[in-house]
């Protein structure tokens, strides 16, 4: 009974503290992951410089576009839009938030 209350209290407290690291490191974003991810899943149709490859894509290089805040564009990322999938369960939060700072590096 004991062992059993102990091994619970112990696996409580690795999934607190694994999420207080997660949390820490999901500050930062991380642009060279970013561009990874953008070669292999968004490069087809934004293009490798974000200006398109296709006509009706965005192009991430006016300095008008992307003028919203990271989280509407993880929303984006998460719903899918028009003719672009949702990568909701393809990527995680911070994977979103990595390849969202390498496209503001096309403007
Ligand atoms: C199948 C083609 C396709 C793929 C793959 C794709 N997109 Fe898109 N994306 C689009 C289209 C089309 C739009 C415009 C949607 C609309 O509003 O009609 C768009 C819109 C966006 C927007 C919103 C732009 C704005 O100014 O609001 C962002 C951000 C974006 N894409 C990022 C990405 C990222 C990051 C990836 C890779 C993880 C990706 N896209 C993969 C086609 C695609």
């Amino acid at each position: 009974m004991m062992i059993a209350k102990n091994t619970i209290g112990l696996l409580a407290l690795l999934v607190v503290s694994s999420g207080l690291i997660f949390s820490a490191s999901a500050q930062a974003a991380d642009p060279r992951n970013g561009a990874i991810i953008y070669s292999k899943h968004c490069s087809s149709c934004h293009g490798p410089k974000g200006q398109g490859a296709m006509p009706g894509m965005p192009d991430f290089t006016r300095p008008q576009s992307l003028a919203v805040a990271d989280d509407k564009l993880v929303q984006v990322l998460e719903t899918g839009a028009g003719m672009m999938p949702s990568y909701r369960g393809l990527l995680t939060t911070q994977d979103m938030l990595d390849v969202i700072s390498h496209i503001r590096t096309f403007q």
